[in-house]
């Protein structure tokens, strides 16, 4: 006999019906796992609607929210789980509260449907993930702008991967900064779609219940900390796919620079450029060569944003429906658990690897005093750059080019304390 909710007794098992039953199953008792504590506090809050609506008695209530925290108390110890045959978190849950407490668990879902319980679930996990995403990426602006502050020495600047201008170690990882502070913004972004709550617009068209009208879902989102509530009731299903999309995106930003970063790495610890040592800890051995190490570090991490992105696009792609509810939705979760875990770990490790890469001054070569030189004359003689821009170029060639004004690979403290002051603006409040 089946246990599934909505089964109202007219199906007929087989094994092609169960074969089908499973493909429309799918991941879901593996992927809802990452959010049956999100699912239970929905559902809490769920009760409390119900009772101000005057469709649970207290004493009915405060059973069916012993049951929740039961439950939500399994879950933290690792002791709940979702047999396959429930399909999915919210039929586990109502279930198990059955088996619990009888026929009062019959009155958990009156008025709610799993498509604005699935929306309510996946919103507060991603609201928690963009919030931890966040720290984490300005942890490692932090430990960029530790590492500019420390190793003020100076570093060649590199433009179509030749030697151009001078610079320092402390310009080249502050710049890393500065472009994750601007990128900040992306998570921003992402928290303010999270903070929409789409609990109580049902399937897709509210409820003839209070706690489906404006006012009633309105203290929903209250009580479950979001700004606001998802408006018209339309928006929520529409929502689906669009609130990941901008949560993978901030994560795939992140996961961008570090990637250009961990290029850089991987390029600047070679022989040929000698500029980084790396720690052991961040290379490995080849396993013919003896003598040696390669960075797969900063490779691996190279490839994180595309992986973040695949995620993200997989997501995109599958949202483009009609309006409303399709099954189709529920393959954006997959998708959305697997670029966020990328992303998360892409911060984590690029913070271990920026603490673990160290620099290894190299003489400059006179050359890249050039344009500052050009520039030290232009300015001294009031000739026309161009004049003094050929006249440097014809010294250069004939080697006996001699700058007399170096410049440009100053430690930019004062640029390090206004990327500081704007990572401490960021700090949440
Ligand atoms: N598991 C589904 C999903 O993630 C939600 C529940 C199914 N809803 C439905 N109407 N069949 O989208």
């Amino acid at each position: 006999m089946t246990r599934r909710l909505w089964d109202k007794g007219e199906g007929h098992a087989s094994p092609v019906a169960d074969r089908l039953t499973a493909f429309t199953v799918g991941d879901d008792p593996q992927t809802d796992m990452a959010w049956a504590a999100e699912d239970v506090l929905g559902s809490i809050a769920w009760v409390g609607a119900q009772e101000r609506a005057g469709l649970l008695e207290a004493e009915d209530a405060d059973t069916l929210r012993e049951g929740l925290r039961t439950i939500a108390q399994e879950i933290a110890g690792g002791r709940f789980v979702i047999p396959a045959e429930l399909e999915d978190v919210h039929s586990a849950v109502e279930v198990l509260l059955t088996e619990r407490l009888g026929p009062v668990a019959g009155k958990l879902h009156t008025g709610r449907s799993r498509n604005d319980q699935v929306l309510t679930d996946l919103r507060l996990w991603m609201r928690a993930r963009v919030s931890e995403g966040r720290a984490a990426h300005l942890d490692l602006v932090s430990d960029l702008l530790g590492f500019a502050r420390s190793h003020p020495g100076r570093l060649t600047g590199y433009t179509h991967l030749q030697r151009a201008m001078p610079s320092s170690y402390a310009l080249w990882a502050a710049g890393y900064a500065g472009a994750l502070l601007d990128a900040t913004a992306l998570y921003d972004a992402a928290a303010a779609l999270t903070d929409r709550c789409p609990l109580g617009t049902a399937a897709g068209y509210g409820s003839t219940l209070p706690m489906g009208t404006a006012a009633g879902r309105a203290s929903i989102a209250r009580d479950l900390g979001f700004g606001s509530a998802e408006q018209p009731v339309t928006a929520a299903q529409l929502t689906r796919g669009l609130v990941e999309s901008a949560v993978l995106g901030a994560f795939a930003a992140s996961a961008h620079l570090v990637g250009r970063l961990a290029w850089d790495v991987s390029l600047y610890s070679t022989s040929e450029f000698a500029l980084l040592t790396l720690d052991d800890a961040l290379t490995t051995g080849s396993s013919i060569m003896p003598q040696k190490r390669n960075p797969d570090v900063a490779e691996l991490l190279r490839g994180q944003a595309h992986r973040v992105r695949a995620a993200q696009r997989e997501i995109e792609d599958l949202t483009l429906l009609p309006g409303g509810y399709h099954r189709d939705l529920q393959h954006t979760k997959a998708p959305l658990l697997r670029g966020v875990r990328v992303g998360l770990e892409t911060l984590h490790v690029a913070s271990l690897m920026v603490r673990g890469v160290h620099p290894r001054p190299q003489p400059q070569d006179p050359e890249l005093y050039a344009t500052a030189e050009a520039f030290a004359r232009a300015r001294a003689s009031g000739q026309p750059f161009r004049e003094v821009y050929r006249e440097v170029g014809r010294e250069i060639k004939q080697g006996r080019f001699t700058p007399g004004a170096p410049g440009g690979d100053a430690v930019p403290d004062a640029e390090i304390d206004l990327l500081q002051a704007r990572w401490e603006a960021l700090q949440p409040g």
